[in-house]
């Protein structure tokens, strides 16, 4: 669809076909302009660059986040290198003197997973998980849970990374928590600029946390996360950067925050990725490309890429094994559970002698499709010799 775009790192990988773009894209070719222009912007503006930066880049970054979203106000926007910052800074939000009460799943990525594991063992929090599985009823057992009451906090992805598995309905997984002060966190990574996402409605109440990577293609170094705009949360782990837009307000006594999303930044950190980022939504805007548009064209290539493994019929990768609920609302990759880790890896391995570049974890092997795939680069033929 968009192959053109991406020839500096299509060059490298000539004879392959790169199936773990949902760990990480390919950074299209206006990324390369925009790391070079952060450098010479650095070395022009020096100790300039900072105000430079937030005045222009940050406010622009944000108002295409907001757009992509559908967000009411792109200063609820705050940034940081990854996502882990903002779930450490939405813990540090928890009230103390009692153990938090914290609903999730048993498939969120590890920055929440480790981190919550810790904190539960550690006796900070109480933690109960909803199986995805099996996930025809994952919404409603988890809206069950939810609608419970006495939550601190409530986290759980818009896709999730091991399935692709999608929620079906935000909106009621959200309305079913009964606490006005519980913190409701979507962790969207793998939804982010892969699915169409209105997040008008929600905005209100959620917090949404994503970045850079994966379907924005922007590479590593920039997340975000959008902040209610009634919230007054004060996080404990916080940097310099959450008291921008506070400055006026009397310092000495008492920690100030920034009456936007910033209330939720930490401190320095390197702003090239916010560049590259920059430089793919500029250009998705400058030819008209939008999410959606990528999204039929990936849903076509999962449907060639499942005719093809019908077709081919192996007893050692068939759709059988492929984990998903509603193909209609699925992330951008195929997950297929084998019969264990061994296998898998053993798959993959042979997949990469191949030229067939995908990614497992556990006894799940993951294909992902991205926009710099043509119909004609879906080739498996190399699956009947496994
Ligand atoms: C669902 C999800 N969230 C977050 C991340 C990235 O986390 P971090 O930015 O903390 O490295 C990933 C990476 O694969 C992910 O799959």
């Amino acid at each position: 669809m968009l192959k053109q775009h991406y020839q500096h790192f299509l060059s490298h990988h000539q004879g392959k076909l790169h199936m773990a773009c949902h760990s990480h894209h390919f950074w299209p070719d206006v990324t390369r302009e925009a790391q070079l222009a952060y450098w010479d912007d650095s070395a022009r503006l020096a100790d300039e660059k900072w105000a430079f930066f937030f005045a222009e880049k940050v406010p622009a970054l944000q108002r295409h986040i907001a757009r992509l979203l559908s967000l009411p106000d792109p200063k609820q926007l705050a940034f940081a290198a990854n996502t882990h910052e903002f779930v450490m800074r939405l813990f540090s939000c928890l009230p103390r003197g009692k153990k938090a009460r914290v609903l999730t799943t048993d498939s969120e990525f590890h920055s929440f997973t480790r981190q919550s594991q810790r904190l539960a063992e550690a006796g900070d929090i109480e933690l109960v998980k909803v199986p995805t599985q099996p996930f025809a009823s994952f919404e409603q057992r988890f809206i069950e849970q939810a609608a419970k009451g006495g939550w601190d906090m409530v986290f759980f992805s818009q896709v999730f990374f091991n399935s692709a598995v999608a929620v079906n309905d935000l909106a009621a997984m959200v309305n079913a928590v009964p606490d006005p002060d519980c913190i409701i966190a979507i962790d969207g990574y793998h939804g982010f600029c892969a699915l169409p996402t209105d997040l008008s409605r929600l905005a209100g109440r959620v917090f949404y946390l994503a970045g850079g990577y994966k379907y924005a293609q922007g590479g590593e170094g920039c997340c975000f996360m959008a902040v209610p705009p009634a919230c007054q949360l004060a996080p404990r782990f916080t940097g310099w950067y959450a008291e921008f837009g506070a400055l006026a307000q009397s310092r000495g006594q008492q920690t100030v925050y920034a009456d936007n999303g910033m209330r939720f930044a930490g401190a320095t950190f390197d702003f090239s990725a916010l560049y590259r980022l920059l430089a793919v939504f500029d250009w998705w805007q400058r030819d008209g490309i939008e999410v959606a548009a990528v999204h039929a064209h990936i849903q076509m290539l999962q449907q060639a890429f499942l005719k093809q493994l019908a077709i081919i019929d192996s007893p050692q990768l068939n759709s059988q094994q492929l984990l998903a609920n509603d193909l209609t609302h699925h992330g951008h990759f195929l997950t297929f559970a084998l019969a264990d880790a061994a296998t898998t890896s053993r798959v993959a391995d042979f997949l990469r002698t191949q030229g067939l570049l995908t990614d497992h974890r556990d006894n799940r092997l993951r294909f992902g499709f991205a926009p710099y795939h043509e119909l004609a680069d879906i080739n498996l033929k190399v699956l009947s010799d496994i």
